[in-house]
């Protein structure tokens, strides 16, 4: 019997990660804990809530609210379940309101870090049978700051520009010290650009399609700025894969596409589909990291990790989504 605890499970990557294990049967249970946020605002402008197509069905899911902050609640959810693994996405995973929050950014990616290993540690000890496998931390590309290379690997000097990735690389050091420290064994995922159906934090891609659907215009900041766009499902398998093996015991990979393309290439590949698509080319936004491609080639040799989705095909399935299921 696995249980599976997906701390912010209700978001775009935990829940996707919880479908994954599911249907695979990779786990019998999951446990999803989070505090139910949300950082954009409902009323205004198009927001689409996604949340309940997240989860078609409740079978073998049970949701938790909690905030990771919160040291008592969250240790006694975690000796009540005994999870064998937990996948730490929960955070405030906007750049732009952890610069203006850095509190919140800390509390949400430092100090709830310390707070889950510490409540991993005490089941550990006070039960010597069990098996806990994996504590999996998301951390981001936005670790590495400005890129200073074209492609950057997971060796590749870590400097960043900002509040985000500043409180994503503490996160990174948490983990890495105290699961040493307590013997868990963890794992760390840099994901990077991460679109598909059912994002809702009104991203870069997420903006660009539905401002196609709505027939508004796109505003592209930066000729030459790239991204490794990563489509959601590749995310959720390599994360999964990574955790599931035993290579992937207290390492850092990169999961990603592997492939930086140009914000430009994003929206030709949109223009595809919206033949009448008007787009802008602005100034770069210097306060964002200038980034590139990601290096998977440690999560290639060692996991296996094989993205499946071109960002083409990516764009097709989100474009699918989108059409089927609302009001464009
Ligand atoms: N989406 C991307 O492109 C991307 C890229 C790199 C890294 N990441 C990281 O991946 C993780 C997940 O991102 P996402 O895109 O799924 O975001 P999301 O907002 O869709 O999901 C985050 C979930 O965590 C919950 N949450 C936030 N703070 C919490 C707290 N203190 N306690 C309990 N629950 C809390 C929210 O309610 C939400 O349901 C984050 O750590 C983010 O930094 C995301």
């Amino acid at each position: 019997m696995k249980t599976t605890l997906i701390t912010g499970g209700l978001g775009f990557i935990g829940s996707s990660i919880c479908e994954l294990l599911l249907k695979k049967k990779y786990s019998d249970k999951c446990i999803l804990l989070d505090n139910f946020g949300g950082y954009m605002n409902p009323i205004k402008d198009n927001f689409i809530d996604f949340r309940k197509q997240r989860f078609p069905s409740l079978k073998n899911i049970i949701i938790e609210r909690c905030d990771t902050s919160n040291y008592k609640a969250l240790s006694s959810i975690i000796s009540k379940y005994k999870p064998n693994y937990i996948y730490h996405t929960a955070a405030l995973p906007l750049a732009k309101v952890s610069n203006l929050n850095n509190e919140e950014a800390k509390i949400s990616s430092v100090d709830s870090t310390v707070n889950i290993i510490d409540a991993i540690n005490i089941i550990q000890n006070s039960n010597k049978r069990f098996k806990f496998n994996r504590f999996v931390y998301f951390s981001s590309s936005m670790v590495y700051g400005d890129f200073k290379t074209p492609t950057v690997n997971e060796q590749s000097e870590k400097n960043p520009k900002d509040a985000y990735g500043i409180m994503k690389l503490a996160g990174e050091v948490v983990t890495e010290g105290l699961c040493k420290l307590h013997k868990i064994p963890y794992t760390i995922i840099r994901p990077s650009a991460v679109y598909g159906p059912k994002d809702m934090n009104r991203r870069v891609s997420q903006i660009f399609i539905e401002n196609a659907f709505e027939k508004k215009k796109i505003y592209i900041q930066g000729k030459n700025e790239k991204l490794d766009f990563t489509y959601i499902k590749d995310l959720a398998n390599g994360s999964v894969l990574a955790a599931r093996s035993k290579k992937g015991v207290n390492e850092i990979f990169n999961i990603t596409c592997g492939k930086g393309q140009t914000l430009l290439s994003y929206v030709i590949y949109l223009k595809k589909k919206f033949p009448e698509l008007n787009y802008i080319i602005q100034a770069r936004d210097k306060t964002k990291p200038s980034r590139g491609t990601l290096s998977i080639k440690k999560a290639k040799r060692l996991l296996g990790y094989k993205p499946k989705y071109s960002l083409k095909d990516g764009i097709n399935e989100y474009f699918n989504f989108l059409k089927k299921n609302f009001r464009y």
